[in-house]
């Protein structure tokens, strides 16, 4: 059975993980920073870098010894190529590369968008091609037909913030702390979803793309007017945001024929998003599909799968293979007026 060993260092997360050809997961381990960037409200990139080159050699021996192999049992060595923060990008794909060449083993270098869009398919080996992704996570807001291994074709994305960002940001606004998501998640549990008149941008409009930078600044002035309670303010934004989500994803469904609708990323970890999509998947007629929570948000199991996936087709990289800040997994997609650098 083909044997990966994945890593991931494209944020804030060093991760390692051993995963086999037929979905099993035979070793992980991640270590977040969320304590050396708090005290700034967001990621800082060097700080990042730092923290993963101390941390992911000793990471790889931990999965190593833990599922009791060596280096000369591994197929190949999947390493996240970007995109993301360039140091982090580098210091993990370097890793891998390091492996890859003691060990004689092939290199897969992995986009971590498609160790994203690829992580429902670890879990569900039912789950075949074509399928409709809502990819919401910290950098990005997307909907893409995933048509098969490297075949995407975007449908939609972001014109500013990614749902992620906005989550993070509206958590600094409420005095939350980093990552925004989780700690909006916990507190919207406690608030009225309706009692904050929020908008919700680009619903209703003809292409579904998103765009949430005006829900932040409606959340910084329903903060700043002190009328309301924070777990209001938190109940709302996330009710705003799943509004967002289905209205978008509902259009995008409309257009593609993919018989089943698939959420990935960090934010498909909060339960309401997940809920919501699973009601819009049955009212049109599609089946669903979410990773467990654990897999949504940064780690190395879906890089190891996504090296997996591409080892079945004979797809390696060499040695050569570069680190990209950005690097879209729909090239062709045109660049959407309003839209900011992101992908
Ligand atoms: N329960 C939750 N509800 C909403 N958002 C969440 C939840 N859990 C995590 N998130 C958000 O998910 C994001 C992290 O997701 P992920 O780790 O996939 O992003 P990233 O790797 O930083 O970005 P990308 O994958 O686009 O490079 C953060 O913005 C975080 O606030
Ligand atoms: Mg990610």
């Amino acid at each position: 059975m083909i044997l990966i060993l994945g890593l991931e260092s494209s944020c804030d997360d060093s991760a390692a993980a051993l995963v086999t050809g037929d979905r099993q997961v035979l070793a992980e381990a991640v270590v977040g920073q969320n304590s050396a960037h708090q005290p700034y409200g967001g990621v800082v990139p060097e700080i990042a870098a730092r923290a993963h080159v101390e941390v992911l050699p000793g990471l790889i021996r931990q999965v190593l010894d833990e599922a009791g192999v060596a280096i000369a049992d591994l197929d190949a060595v999947a390493a996240t190529a970007g995109p993301g923060l360039i140091g982090g990008v580098m210091v993990g794909l370097l890793a891998g590369k390091g492996v890859a060449l003691a060990g004689g083993k092939p290199l897969i270098a992995v986009n971590h968008l498609e160790g994203h869009a690829l992580s429902p398919r670890l879990i569900d080996g039912g789950l075949g091609f074509p399928y409709l992704l809502l990819l919401a996570s910290g950098g990005h807001c997307q909907l893409l037909e995933v048509r098969g291994i490297g075949r995407y074709r975007r449908l939609a994305t972001t014109i500013d913030d990614a749902a992620g960002e906005a989550f993070d940001k509206a958590a600094k606004l409420l005095g939350l702390p980093y990552p925004g998501g989780p700690a909006i998640e916990a507190m919207a549990a406690e608030g009225c979803s309706s009692a904050v008149p929020l908008p919700r941008p680009l619903v209703g409009s003809g292409e579904p793309h998103f765009s949430f930078a005006g829900l932040k600044s409606a959340v910084q002035r329903a903060v700043a007017s002190g009328a309301y309670r924070p777990a209001d303010i938190a109940a709302s934004f996330q009710q705003a945001v799943v509004d967002c989500l289905i209205d978008r994803t509902r259009l995008a469904l409309e257009r593609s024929a993919a018989p089943t609708l698939v959420v990935a990323g960090g934010v498909a970890a909060n339960g309401a998003i997940r809920r919501a999509l699973q009601r819009l998947a049955e009212q049109e007629g599609r089946r669903f599909a979410v990773p467990p929570g654990w897999l949504c948000t940064d780690n190395a199991v879906m890089i190891a799968w996504a090296g997996a996936e591409r080892l079945a087709l004979g797809l390696t990289d060499p040695l050569e293979a570069p680190a990209r800040a950005r690097w879209p997994l729909d090239a062709a997609a045109e660049t959407v007026r309003g839209a900011g650098v992101k992908a």
